[in-house]
């Protein structure tokens, strides 16, 4: 079937769902507690943070099951829609036997207060289904970052994820060709449109889809991930009276690796995009990427909706604006390409027209002579916002010249923000201490911060010269003889610090 119907389906477990007359906000884990009686998915913080609430989904992807950990309290049950998803009531074996992740949480002590277990759990088994997520020791903190033990026990529980690392298959092994073939059969290529006193929402299946019911509803709000747009509804108590859910939209999620520019669709989230980011810009991925929320915010939230959001932390910006990023925006059938730092105007305002649309991204290959960096400085290495967020993209000439730099910086101004100034004092100089210097002084006139609950104006701007330092020891003249580069000290600490 194409066209339109008038229902979401997916399954719980092993349980059809099919609802006509769904809230369009109406949260997967208030659905799954208040509507389903399944309470072993946990509330904690409401907001993402904490993991209580981890599930997992479940989509058939080509031919290929791909299992991801999301935080349920976030996510939009409408967002299901084509998913199977599992909670912590599916993790038993048909025969009763405990899955191999709770059995290592069992032998391995790794649940004291058990509130946050079943989180624990989930994002556990997603670490034994999601390919090469999990390959070593970081590969475990990761997986378990986005999970919070108040209770300090991680260490037992880091022993349980080794011991199920390790386990044979489980029961959902045996089952996968069944699941695979139900999922196949909720294909239908079908628009969902559901209005109701709550509200209307509106699933596009294609982009040409997204862009008519745009520009018939230029006030609808888009949703992809929902990892900023869930927060509003759970903690803002905003009302949303009209959704339109892009995540499954496939045109949307294309990534292209092409020779001059990496193309990264609407609908790709960081966690998709990751591995080819990373192919071009590897430092700013290990500083910044892996930094971005948890695993379950990086598996919903979607890079660009982290630029459209507009928010003048957030961490993808000021590192691909360094990169110097393209934006595809598109309103009906007309398209349009703009440099990414243009997209933000002022606090809160983009330039993105009435039933307007982001379509994708694209980030130039760097050339071999360029150097991309870039540093998030929070309070916390995981899951945390960033004070400053400092990226830069300089092409040195073998005799070690600047020829080109680009420097933008997060939490310095009201939008991510270039540095016109301190490019200016870089670009066509030779890379030594005088014009890290002349550097250090423009950047004091680029930006006049703020001073909020994550850092003083004088923090800021002290960091922000810093981190030119720290540019000039990774990659200046002398990086090679430094007895210890600063980025691999400073990588230290962090590793120190979370550990
Ligand atoms: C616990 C937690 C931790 C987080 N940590 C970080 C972090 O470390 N760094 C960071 O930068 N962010 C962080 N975030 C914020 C968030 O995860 C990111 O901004 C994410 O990339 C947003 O993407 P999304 O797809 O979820 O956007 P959504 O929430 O779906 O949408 C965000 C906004 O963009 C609009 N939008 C989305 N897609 C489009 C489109 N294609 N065209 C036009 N408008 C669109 C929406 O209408 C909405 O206004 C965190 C969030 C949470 C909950
Ligand atoms: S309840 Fe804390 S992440 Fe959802
Ligand atoms: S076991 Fe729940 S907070 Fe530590």
């Amino acid at each position: 079937m194409t066209g339109t119907r008038h229902d979401v389906r997916f399954y719980v477990g092993n349980e059809y769902h099919t609802l006509a007359d769904i809230a369009p906000t109406r949260t997967l884990l208030d659905w799954l507690r208040e509507d389903r009686g399944l309470t072993g998915t946990k509330e904690g913080c409401n907001e993402g943070d904490c993991g209580a609430c981890t599930v997992l989904v479940v989509r058939l992807e080509g031919d290929r099951l791909v299992w991801r950990a999301v935080n349920a309290c976030i996510q939009f049950v409408a967002m299901l829609d084509g998913a199977q998803v599992l909670t912590i009531e599916d993790m038993r074996a048909p025969d009763g036997s405990l899955h191999p992740v709770q059995q290592a949480m069992v032998d391995q002590h790794g649940s004291q207060c058990g509130f946050c277990t079943p989180g624990f759990v989930m994002s556990m088994v997603a670490g034994r289904k999601a390919d090469g997520l999990v390959q070593d020791e970081h590969g475990i903190d990761d997986m378990l970052a986005g999970n919070l033990c108040r209770c300090t026990g991680y260490a037992p529980i880091v022993r349980a994820m080794r011991q199920a690392m390790q386990a044979g298959p489980d029961h959902f092994d045996a089952m996968a060709q069944d699941m695979a073939d139900r999922l196949r059969r909720l294909r239908d290529g079908a628009t969902v449109d559901i209005s109701g006193p709550t509200g209307r929402l509106t699933i596009p299946a294609t982009a040409d889809a997204l862009a008519s019911t745009l520009l018939a509803s230029p006030d609808a709000r888009i949703v992809a991930g929902a990892t900023d747009v869930g927060l509003w509804v759970t903690k803002g108590l905003r009302v949303l009276p009209h959704i339109v859910p892009i995540g499954g939209i496939a045109d949307l999620r294309r990534i292209e690796r092409r020779p001059d520019a990496l193309y990264i669709g609407a609908a790709v989230t960081w966690q998709e995009a990751r591995a080819a980011l990373t192919e071009i810009l590897p430092q700013p991925d290990d500083e910044v990427i892996r930094r971005i929320g948890s695993v379950q915010v990086r598996n919903a939230g979607t890079v660009c909706g982290n630029i459209a959001n507009g928010s003048p932390i957030g961490d993808g910006p000021p590192v691909l604006i360094a990169a110097g990023a393209r934006l595809h925006l598109r309103r009906g059938d007309v398209r349009r390409t703009i440099a990414l730092e243009d997209f933000f105007i002022d606090y809160g305002r983009q330039d993105r027209a009435a039933g307007e649309f982001v379509e994708g991204v694209s980030i130039p290959v760097p050339g071999p002579q360029t150097v991309i960096r870039a540093w998030k400085i929070s309070k916390r290495f995981d899951q945390d916002i960033s004070a400053i967020l400092g990226a830069f993209s300089l092409t040195i000439t073998p005799d070690g010249t600047i020829e080109n730099a680009r420097v933008a910086f997060g939490g310095m101004a009201a939008t991510p923000r270039r540095a016109s100034r301190t490019e200016a004092a870089l670009a066509g100089h030779k890379w030594d201490e005088t014009t890290l210097e002349a550097a250090r002084q423009a950047i004091a006139q680029d930006f006049a911060p703020i001073t909020d609950m994550r850092a003083s104006d004088w923090y800021r701007r002290t960091v922000a010269a810093n981190l030119l330092t720290r540019l000039y020891a990774d990659c200046g003249p002398d990086a090679a003889r430094a007895p210890i580069s600063v980025r691999t000290a400073c990588k230290a600490a962090g590793e120190h610090a979370h550990g």
